[in-house]
This record gives structure tokens, C-alpha cells and sequence, in this order.
């Protein structure tokens, strides 16, 4: 079956809530957060079957989910040229008038969330737990943006004025959230877009534009491309027309893209090695719970995942903290989304390298609690693995694998564990299990991360809520928050009238 038909083929999800009113807004910011789909009710079971029924990813690499046609340089000059043309009109618009085309976007995106959520599973092994909220996000940043880009038109005796293009270069572990928060952010500032999505999710990149185009934005002003990393794509950054290139991606990807071009004008969000600190006073129940899911989740394929917990003094010497971590962990059910019961998917592309290194070598010290296990032919399916005993300094310590796996460290002091952290040059987020105020104000002053989380998981961060960037190496370039108020100036720069009357 298409993806055309997908609508009539699903039975509508069962949102218990009426959907033309939207979400209840802030007072002050006249944004509220999207619900996810509820799964405890069986109208929403019944949907999610429907969706997955039509996945097959345990065929993943061999079945054929998509077929896109990759730009040649000609079109790709004509992509740069006519996107060029058209930002004027759109960022000569009221910020007023573009929050009218963006709230529209965001309806679109969850008149498609069935649609995105199966060319999700279908291109990137993403289970519908986390799918859904995914759509949520995407949603989220429509409205949210929507919003800002109307306080664009309302500063006094200043004017905003936006970059003419952008280019979005997203990743493929939120195939679906973050290019349509990096191009939406870029439109509501008033800037023309140029999107060229990870060769592993085109799928999504070009139903998530569709859904933009459908809903009123121009397609001159919004361009897709699907290029190879190759040649084009660096002639496509390096490209002098281009004034804004927002990156998501490895750190290397970032420092690759500046060789293209020294001036290059980044707002890259890039890697991440990140720990949760549980010290003695922690609900351990609570952080055993928090902690496998942020490490499991989507298996360990975010830049948000926790990769490292530390536990601090008697969390450490005692078996307790590990013993309910060991239990949380090996109760995970390993599959394909499309299989009942999947907890935890597959990682994208075949273990190979240094994420295969990561899952079957241990270094000195370490031992397994949890050793993972190939599960099948593919590479892709792995159980995860926790391993005890990383020390500091490590290979372990120190490098991002993005797969299913974490490491247990240990720290006498909360000091101690905070030092850890800090050891890694990465420092986008970090988390602290503590029910001592003075333990996490310490921490909250000493940890160097872009986003700290208290007593909670540490990924999936909330439009408005929690605006999402890093620090340190993992962000490059000019980085302000995503989905936080200051992400559109990024995007422009404000002229007082004085000086140009
Ligand atoms: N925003 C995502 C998260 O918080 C990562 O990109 O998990």
C-alpha cells in the first residue's frame, strides 16, 4: 500500500481530546504543549498496530522503503538561486503574517503524524513510544515559533531583519523533530530554506516538507534536496549565498563543514557524552527507572542519551543502586518496532567500528553487568549492555558511541562525580539523582552542560520548556537554545530605526 492511502487505512487514533482546540497556552507566550498519544487507551493500540502493520524494518536495508531522486548541480544551482530570489518577499512579511503559514505547518504535521510515524519506524527503526512524542516536538516548534516570530514585529524603534538563506543539515535519530524545528525556526524568522535530510531518513525529510508546502508554505522559499555527502553537498555549504547553516550532527560533521568554508556561519548542536550522577540520598527506584530509559531509548541513538552514570559514595559501594539497574535493564524487550512488545529498536546502520568496539571490548577494569548480544544476522539488533568498572580517563569515559550501551563509574564525593563530567569535552546533558538540595545546588554550579535535568530522564526535551542546546564541544558556532526564546535573533539581526532613518 502508498503512504497516500495511509489515512483511510488507519483508524483515527482516539486522543480523548478535542483536537480543533489547541493546546492551552501560556500566558505570555500564547504557546501549550502538543499530548502524545495516549497508548493506555485501546482506541490508540489499535491505531499504533495499524501503523505498524505496514513496517517491515527487520528487513531493514534490504527492503525498499523509499525511492528519491538525488539532485544534479544543475538543480541544485537553480535550488540556490530561486531560493534566493524568494526570500525577499516572504522575510519582507510581518512576523505576524508567517505565525499565520507556521500555525498552519503544525496542524498539517499532526494531520500527518500516522504517515510520519510509520516512514519513522520504516526508515529509521524508531519504536512508537518514541515516535509519537517526536510528532509532538515537531508540532511543538510550528506553534512555538509561530509565536516568537510575531515579537519579532513588536520591538520598539527596532526592526528585524533576517537572514535571506539557510541551509538545514539534519541528522537521522529525530528524522522528523529536528529538521522541522531547524527549518520552521528559519522561516519564522523570514529566512528562505534549503533542506538536504540524512541520506538514512529522506523519506521523512520529504513528507515533513510536503506537509510544510500543503499547509501555505511557498515552495520557492522552501527547497528540498537529497544530495549524497559528496561533492554537492560541499559545494551546497560552501556556497557564499548561503548566510545561515544549521547543523545537527557529529562534532567531526561540524568541524568537516567548517573546512569547506572559513567564514561559515554555524549553529551546529553536535555531540554528546553524557552522565547521570546518583548520589546517596537519590530515589534509587527512580533513578534506575530514568536511567535505562535514557540510555535505552531509541538504543542509545540520541546526543541526549546517558551514556555514563556515576554513583556517588554509598550509591556506589552498595549493590542496591546496580542490582535494580540490572533489573530494569534486562527486562527491556529487545525487537523491531513492527514486533509486539518492542521496548527497544534497532540501531540504524550494522554495528561496525567503534560502536561494535563499544559492545564487545572491554577496557581495563571494566567488566559487564550486562554484556550485549548480536541478536540476529543483521548487526543491527543488539541487547544492551551495561558495563561496571569504567575508569577515569577511559576510552570509555571520553568517547561517544551511540548505541545501546552505558557505563558505570564511581565517585567518593559529589565533587568527585561532577569532575568526571566535567572531564569530557562534550557537554550537552547531564543529569543528577538527588533528593538533598544542597547536593544538586552544588551540582547545578558546578556541572558544565547545556541542559541539566533534575530527578528525571535526561532526553526528550520539551519545546518551551526545556530549550534544548549544548556547551562546549557540543555546540559549534553561534548556539542558542532550540525551542527557547532567543533562537529566531540567531537568525537575523535587529536595526534601530534611528540609525537608519
Ligand atoms: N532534543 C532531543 C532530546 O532532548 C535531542 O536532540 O532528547
Amino acid at each position: 500500500a502508498s503512504l497516500e492511502d495511509l489515512d483511510d487505512a488507519v483508524p483515527a487514533p482516539n486522543r480523548q481530546q478535542d483536537r480543533s482546540v489547541p493546546a492551552p497556552a501560556h500566558p505570555g507566550t500564547g504557546f501549550g504543549n502538543t499530548p502524545d498519544t495516549d497508548p493506555s487507551l485501546p482506541a490508540n493500540r489499535t491505531w499504533g498496530r495499524a501503523i505498524l502493520d505496514r513496517v517491515t524494518t527487520s528487513q531493514l536495508g534490504n527492503d525498499l522503503v523509499a525511492r528519491t531522486t538525488l539532485s544534479g548541480a544543475e538543480d541544485l544551482e537553480e535550488t540556490i538561486a530561486g531560493a534566493v530570489s524568494a526570500a525577499g518577499a516572504w522575510g519582507a512579511m510581518t512576523g505576524a503574517q508567517r505565525a499565520a503559514v507556521l500555525h498552519r505547518a503544525g496542524d498539517a504535521l499532526e494531520a500527518r503524524r500516522s504517515d510520519l510515524m510509520e516512514v519513522m519506524a520504516a526508515e529509521t527503526g524508531k519504536t512508537l513510544d518514541q515516535a509519537d512524542p517526536e510528532i509532538s516536538e515537531a508540532v511543538d516548534f510550528a506553534h512555538y515559533y509561530a509565536e516568537r516570530a510575531r515579537e519579532l514585529d513588536d520591538v520598539d524603534g527596532a526592526s528585524f531583519s533576517p537572514v535571506r538563506l539557510t541551509v538545514v543539515t539534519p541528522p537521522w535519530n529525530f528524522p522528523v523533530a529536528i529538521p522541522a524545528g531547524s527549518t520552521l525556526a528559519a522561516l519564522a524568522a523570514g529566512s528562505a530554506v534549503i533542506i538536504k535530510p540524512a541520506s538514512q531518513a529522506r523519506r521523512c525529510g520529504s513528507v515533513m516538507v510536503d506537509a510544510l508546502w500543503a499547509a501555505g508554505v511557498p515552495r520557492e522559499v522552501l527547497r528540498l534536496v537529497q544530495l549524497e555527502e559528496n561533492d554537492l553537498g560541499r559545494q551546497l555549504i560552501a556556497d557564499p549565498r548561503v548566510d545561515r547553516v544549521i547543523l545537527t550532527g557529529g562534532y567531526e560533521t561540524a568541524e568537516l563543514f567548517r573546512s569547506f568554508r572559513t567564514d561559515l556561519p554555524l549553529l551546529a548542536e553536535t555531540s554528546g557524552k553524557n552522565a547521570v550522577i546518583v548520589t546517596p540520598s537519590a530515589d534509587l527506584d527512580l533513578a534506575a527507572k530514568d536511567v535505562a530509559q535514557s540510555a535505552f531509548g531509541h538504543a542509545g541513538q540520541k546526543c541526549s542519551a546517558a551514556s555514563l552514570v556515576i554513583l556517588v559514595g554509598s550509591a556506589a559501594t552498595s549493590h542496591r543502586f546496580r542490582n535494580q539497574l540490572l533489573d530494569a535493564v534486562a527486562s527491556l524487550t529487545v525487537g523491531y518496532p513492527e514486533d509486539a512488545g518492542t521496548q527497544m529498536g534497532p540501531v540504524i546502520e550494522p554495528a561496525t567500528g567503534k560502536l561494535l568496539d563499544g559492545l564487545t571490548t572491554l577496557g581495563d577494569g571494566e567488566s559487564w553487568l550486562i554484556e550485549p548480544r548480536k541478536l540476529d544476522a543483521s548487526g543491527r539488533l543488539w541487547s544492551p549492555g551495561v558495563r561496571d568498572g569504567v575508569k577515569r580517563g577511559s576510552t570509555y569515559h571520553l568517547t561517544e558511541y551511540f548505541g545501546p550501551i552505558l557505563g558505570i563509574m564511581t565517585a567518593a564525593t559529589l565533587e568527585e562525580a561532577i569532575a568526571l563530567q566535567n572531564d569530557i569535552d562534550y557537554g550537552l546533558t547531564s543529569g543528577i539523582h538527588s533528593l538533598d538540595s544542597r547536593e544538586i545546588a552544588t551540582w547545578i554550579d558546578g556541572v558544565q552542560a547545556g541542559n541539566l535535568y533534575v530527578n528525571r530522564g535526561i532526553t526528550g526535551a520539551i519545546v518551551q520548556r526545556q530549550p534544548f542546546g549544548g556547551w562546549k564541544k557540543s555546540a559549534v558556532g553561534a548556539g542558542t537554545k532550540a525551542g527557547g526564546p532567543n533562537y529566531l535573533v540567531g537568525l537575523g539581526s535587529w536595526t534601530s530605526e534611528e540609525a537608519t532613518a
